[in-house]
């Protein structure tokens, strides 16, 4: 992959193996290092109280495509691993990791993982995978990324990953929540990114944010399906309706969100890819603890 090629050297001195034991009377194995490893926090930033992002070490092992999700987690008490599936935030050639998470009062994993602090260790999965990447689309002109919440994360990713501008003309990406405070993450990142020295050329006037808000007072109202069943997303951004001549997709919310969004692509004539069969969309469901 081109973009590998931005990749800095890797500061690994934090990183360790999990520990496995061979001996019948001690404990049994935590995890198998084949499939996890041990990486620090290096920062953590909270939102709103249902929402925080944290960057960790990067294995100089740990390869995925921008878009990708992993299983992150943590030790549990009782000496056993609790892993969840995390879509990985930073780009492909990000020498660091950022996920953006969701905190569930009573969530086995979030409760947990909400209260993470610089330093602290955290588990990472060795086998990143998904659909959300720029293979499982057939070449088009503009891309969109539609996010409901914690979807946006995948698509954090890719707005900072060189290749996506170099595949896209346009890159406009949606981002819906319940309140205006859970928008501040794509907000933030965005307007970073045209500042930023790596990307901001080229993202700089390829990239529209286009943000909702469902369930508090913001100068945009409401649910992207209405937004796009109405035509009010095209009339805003004044682009033509959805066409499979040009337009791909790509989805991350509930599942509510993603059926819904996905048949009114599939109503414009778009059809779904993955990454054996490349086409005009691709989905998947945002991970919650
Ligand atoms: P709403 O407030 O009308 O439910 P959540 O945090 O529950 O995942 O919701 C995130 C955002 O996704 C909210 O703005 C929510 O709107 C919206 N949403 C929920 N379900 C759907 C759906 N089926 N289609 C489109 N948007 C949805």
């Amino acid at each position: 992959m081109a973009n590998e090629l931005l990749c800095a050297p890797q500061q690994d001195q934090t990183r360790k193996t999990l520990p496995v034991s061979d001996s019948a009377v001690a404990e049994k194995p935590l995890v198998n290092p084949k499939l996890a490893t041990v990486e620090k926090v290096l920062s953590v930033e909270h939102y709103t109280d249902r929402l925080f992002r944290f960057r960790t070490t990067r294995p100089q092992s740990f390869r995925f495509r921008s878009g990708e999700f992993v299983m992150i987690g943590l030790m549990q008490e009782n000496g056993k691993p609790l892993l969840r599936a995390y879509s990985v935030a930073s780009p492909a050639w990000d020498e660091e990791l950022e996920f953006y998470s969701i905190k569930v009062p009573d969530g086995p994993l979030t409760s947990r993982l909400q209260g993470i602090q610089p330093g602290d260790d955290i588990l990472l999965g060795k086998k990143p995978t998904g659909t959300l990447v720029l293979d499982a689309l057939t070449p088009g002109k503009r891309l969109y990324m539609f996010s409901t919440g914690t979807g946006f994360a995948p698509f954090a990713s890719l707005v900072r990953d060189p290749e996506t501008y170099e595949k896209f003309e346009e890159v406009i990406v949606t981002h819906t929540c319940r309140d205006v405070d859970e928008l501040r993450y794509s907000q933030e990142l965005v307007e970073n990114l045209i500042n930023d020295p790596l990307i901001g050329e080229m993202a700089q006037g390829k990239i529209r944010l286009y943000t909702s808000c469902t369930r508090e007072d913001y100068p945009r109202m409401g649910r992207i399906t209405n937004l796009i069943e109405s035509g009010k997303l095209f009339e805003d951004l004044g682009v033509p309706p959805l066409d499979p001549a040009t337009d791909r997709g790509m989805i991350c919310g509930s599942m509510e969100m993603i059926q819904d969004t996905a048949a009114l692509l599939e109503k414009a004539g778009l059809t779904e890819g993955s990454n054996n069969a490349p086409s005009e969309f691709v989905i998947e469901k945002a991970f919650a603890g």
